[in-house]
């Protein structure tokens, strides 16, 4: 139990984020990790399903945290980025890579998603529960969105050994998170960056828009900069690089 980190495995759950909120309101404080070999009800970011394929990882970090919902949002680039260095151990570096917000890519297609949620703690401060779905043997096909796994792309990586790099990884981001802020998290996130420079399309709640994937902001958002001069700022939505 490196840092008092605690594990543990289910062999089912209907989603292991839901487990987790339902632990942080019974007064569980983590930090821990809580992971299902199977998930009936795995959920996404908005408001998507998660596929239950055999062999890969469903975990989720439980976390109270001294801190405003805004800021602890940030930590979903931690998880991007522990996930993103589980992978590295069997896969080239240079093949991963990160989208915004959160997903981790190998050769351009998502391996890894990450869905953060959070609330009151009952014993105060914020509980957070730290959502992380790693492709390791299988993968939904869907032309809209390519996806693969870490055994197709040729690495083995077993679902415990992911757990536990991720584990630590991300306990390692928190510290620095905790100590310096979210700078080094920004800088380590654009070095993997998939598409800063090139253009997108961002789908948002209510519109689309075109542009070039210009930065990462202080906050997490995504700057685009539009051909019309304008530049965008984007908290929440899904984007596109149709050229890469
Ligand atoms: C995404 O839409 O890209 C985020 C997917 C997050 C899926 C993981 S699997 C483990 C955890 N439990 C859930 O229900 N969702 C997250």
């Amino acid at each position: 139990m490196p840092g008092g980190v605690r594990t543990e495995w289910l062999a089912e759950t209907d989603s292991t984020n839901e487990e987790a909120r339902r632990r942080a309101l019974a007064g569980e404080r983590g930090p821990l990790w809580i992971a299902a070999r199977r998930q009936s009800a795995g959920r996404g970011r908005r408001g998507r399903q998660w596929a239950d394929l055999t062999g890969n990882l469903y975990t989720t970090g439980l976390f109270v945290l001294d801190a405003k919902p805004g800021e602890a949002a940030q930590l979903s680039f931690a998880a991007a980025l522990a996930a993103a260095e589980a992978c590295e151990a069997v896969i080239d570096r240079e093949r991963v890579r990160l989208k915004w917000p959160n997903d981790v890519l190998i050769g351009g297609k998502k391996v890894c998603g990450v869905l953060l949620e959070s609330g009151s703690a009952p014993g105060g401060g914020l509980w957070l529960a730290v959502g992380i779905g790693l492709n390791l043997a299988s993968h939904p096909r869907d032309v809209e969105r390519p996806a693969t796994d870490i055994a197709e792309e040729g690495g083995v990586l077993s679902q415990d050994a992911a757990l536990e790099r991720i584990s630590s990884s991300f306990s390692a981001w928190l510290e620095r998170w905790r100590t310096h802020g979210f700078g080094p998290l920004r800088d380590a996130w654009l070095a993997r960056a998939w598409g800063i420079g090139e253009p997108c399309i961002a789908r948002l709640q209510d519109e689309t828009l075109e542009g070039v994937f210009a930065d990462l902001m202080p906050d997490g958002a995504l700057r685009l900069d539009m051909a019309n001069g304008q530049r965008r700022l984007i908290s929440a939505g899904d984007v596109f690089f149709p050229g890469i």
